[in-house]
């Protein structure tokens, strides 16, 4: 049955026919966890060299790419490169028995260990500082003076969208006012309350322009998103948060909640809808107040 241990059998004595079937096992062991490494390796590169993301339609969304695709090609080498040297040390060195006195050098070693992550901090953290930090500028600095301000309240499973109204105050709002008629939970008593406009998973904002969110959250954590402006804010209940994009591209643009807070996560979606300046003025001086309705 097995050819080459009858010719050898008469030569090698039963140890040695036990050592070549490990060493056998060993080699195919070895070579399984090197196809296993190299294939995640190529998925990974597969999978990042592909663009998921929708036409970014906002003028950060731009930096936000470039952030990422920075740090892809910066550290897309590094893996591939990594992951060869690795397989071969793996193939090379990796079979056989350990030898009774490894010949280690601990200076090496040490500069073995400390270069690379130097080198790898520099490489991923300072270019995302670098490339990072005007995108972040233009997200969290304090909004222009034109900016439209809007808010958005997350909650399972909507987004309630309020603007100020004509006279530019958000009303107070209060948890004990919330119901089915009054999703804002607008204090009726407060004057600045009467003009704000409410509206359900429906946002409509001027291209060109920046818009001022606010958000909130009413229940769980929700986040909100918009993939196509590379927006992408926690909500979370009892802080108000905020971020701010110009959107670029007229046109209707998905909001998802991307954090599961639910069964009915799947469903808490709506639109922004992105309209020439004279439109959305229009389309905002039509609108009444909630309570007036
Ligand atoms: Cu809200 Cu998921």
């Amino acid at each position: 049955m097995d050819e080459k241990r009858t010719r050898y059998s008469g030569i090698i004595p039963d140890a040695s026919a036990a050592c070549m079937r490990t060493s056998r096992r060993q080699t195919a062991e070895i070579a399984a966890l090197i196809a296993l490494f190299l294939g995640l390796t190529a998925f990974t590169v597969v999978g990042f060299i592909r663009n998921w993301m929708p036409p970014v339609a906002s003028r950060h969304g731009v930096g936000v790419d470039g952030v990422i695709r920075y740090l892809f090609e910066a550290t897309g080498p590094v893996l591939v490169i990594g992951a060869l040297v690795f397989s071969w040390f793996l193939w090379r060195y990796g079979r056989g028995r350990p030898t009774g006195s490894p010949a280690t050098n601990a200076r090496l070693e040490r500069w073995w260990s400390i270069v690379p992550v130097i080198g790898m901090m520099a490489l991923t953290e300072v270019g995302v500082v670098v490339k990072g930090f005007p995108v972040w500028h233009e997200i969290y600095a304090p909004p222009p003076a034109d900016a439209v301000a809007v808010e958005v309240t997350g909650q399972q499973f909507e987004w309630i969208v309020r603007y100020p109204g004509p006279d530019g105050t958000f009303g107070r709002v209060a948890p004990e006012f919330v119901s089915r008629e009054n999703p804002a939970g607008l204090d009726s008593a407060d004057p600045a309350a009467k003009d704000d406009i409410v509206l359900r998973n429906q946002i409509h904002v001027p291209v060109g322009r920046a818009v001022n969110l606010r958000l909130r959250g009413r229940d769980v954590l929700h986040s909100f998103s918009v993939p196509a402006f590379r927006v992408k804010q926690d909500v979370v209940p009892g802080i108000l948060g905020k971020t701010l994009f110009v959107a670029t591209v007229p046109g209707r643009y998905e909001i998802a909640c991307t954090q599961v807070c639910g069964m009915g996560h799947y469903r808490m979606h709506g639109a922004v809808y992105v309209d020439a300046p004279a439109d959305f003025e229009s389309w905002l001086q039509h609108q009444t107040g909630w309570l007036a309705k």
